[in-house]
C-alpha cells in the first residue's frame, strides 16, 4: 500500500490547515461495492459539516482490505469498512467525533 501525497499536500499538512485525511479504496472490488456512493456521502457530509478545511477526500488504490470492501482509512489508523447504510454512522464516529 501506498499513498502518493503531492508538494501542495505537504505544505497543507505542514502548516496545520488540514489535520485528517480520509482515504476511499477505488480499487476493483471496493468499485464494486460502491465507492462511488461513499465518496460522494464523504463529500456531502464534510460539507454540511463545515469540515473542508479541516478533512481531505483521497482516492487510494487497494487498501489491502478486499473482502471488507468498501474500504476506507482515516489517517493512519485501521482499514475498515463501510458502505452506503453506515458511511454517515462512521462519518460521526471517526471523523465528526474528533473535532
Ligand atoms: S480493492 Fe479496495 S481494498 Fe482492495
Amino acid at each position: 500500500m501506498y499513498t502518493i501525497y503531492t508538494y501542495f499536500d505537504i505544505i497543507i499538512l505542514f502548516i496545520g490547515v488540514v489535520i485528517m485525511i480520509i482515504q476511499v479504496c477505488i480499487g476493483s472490488a471496493c468499485h464494486l461495492k460502491g465507492a462511488y456512493n461513499v465518496i460522494n456521502s464523504f463529500h456531502q457530509l464534510i460539507s454540511e459539516k463545515g469540515l473542508g478545511d479541516k478533512v481531505t477526500l483521497k482516492a487510494a488504490f487497494c487498501l489491502g482490505h478486499c473482502t471488507g470492501a468498501v474500504s476506507v482509512q482515516v489517517d493512519d489508523g485501521p482499514v475498515l469498512s463501510v458502505c452506503d447504510r453506515t458511511v454517515g454512522q462512521f462519518f460521526d464516529e471517526h471523523v465528526a467525533g474528533r473535532f
